[in-house]
């Protein structure tokens, strides 16, 4: 039986992106506890953009340092092993991308998207103290699928982007009804075929239907869902969709009982930490 990817591809795999081996090991860092600070500048080392965009990053006015940081391992030290393996692995993740020229779409908007989300995921599971280890990387990868569904079926992924800017929001539902399957079960075969771990790819292959979604992986997808909503109010603040708000308004009640003035603290603290990766990654 064939897969959705060579059901969307046609056997044509040129046009499904591979991680670059510096992005399979930057995963071992989220996923081994044993993954020292001197392991994760070797890594971030294999990679001369990577590294010297690790030094400047060290070297920016962010941290005012009397003395110029010419060293990784220094800098992954200085700027904590977290922070660096979500910068490092964006910085990877977008550039391995960089090669998609998709007709009529706006890259840069759906990576900058997608950072936000990542950062909002990120703070969420941080504050729930669940699923604090793949929170970033689910949320910065659940919407690959819709690249490579743009990529392989280009005319027909635009007729569906047509019909969400008319309006019809179920992007779910659109998608089925073209291709009989939908961008999460791309993007989830994709992180699989990458070698990712099912705390990756399970959660990617049902982030819109928590509900759906096998009992182990619903926190994880509660918190895409809610970072998904948040990265479209923080993305274009002065033009709020009132649903979006309605909704993101109810789950900050019901997850951390939040008032207005404390969800719109919320909002613009995770603007702010997104600022710094989009900085990072040149977004
Ligand atoms: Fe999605």
């Amino acid at each position: 039986m064939k897969t959705v990817l060579q059901k969307l591809c046609a056997g044509d795999d040129l046009k499904i992106p591979t991680l670059p081996a510096v992005g399979l090991e930057l995963l071992r860092a989220f996923k081994d506890d044993d993954f020292s600070i001197r392991d994760l500048a070797d890594t971030i080392s294999l990679d001369p953009a990577l590294s010297a965009r690790t030094l400047s990053m060290a070297n920016s006015a962010l941290y005012c340092l009397p003395y110029k940081v010419t060293n990784v391992e220094k800098a992954v030290s200085m700027l904590g092993s977290n922070t660096i393996k979500n910068l490092a692995f964006s910085f990877v993740v977008i550039g391995g991308f960089k090669t998609f020229a998709l007709d009529n779409f706006n890259m840069d908007l759906f990576w900058k998207k997608s950072i936000i989300a990542a950062v909002a995921a990120e703070t969420i599971a941080n504050r729930l103290r669940k699923e604090q280890k793949s929170s970033f990387i689910v949320a910065l990868l659940m919407d690959i699928g819709r690249l490579v569904m743009h990529r392989c079926k280009s005319e027909e992924y635009q007729e569906i982007m047509k019909d969400e800017e008319e309006g019809t929001f179920d992007r779910i539902a659109l998608e089925r009804d073209v291709f009989d399957f939908d961008h999460q079960e791309v993007g989830g075969e994709i992180l699989k075929k990458w070698g990712l771990p099912d705390t990756i790819y399970m959660p990617v292959r049902c982030h819109h239907m928590t509900k759906a979604c096998p009992p182990n992986f619903r926190d994880i997808v509660m918190i895409i869902e809610l970072s998904h909503l948040i990265s479209i109010a923080v993305l274009d603040p002065k033009n709020p969709n009132k649903v979006v708000l309605k909704s993101l308004k109810r789950k900050f009640e019901d997850l951390f009982g939040y008032n207005v003035g404390e969800i719109k603290a919320a909002l613009e603290d995770i603007q702010t930490k997104s600022g710094d990766v989009l900085n990072t990654v040149n977004l």
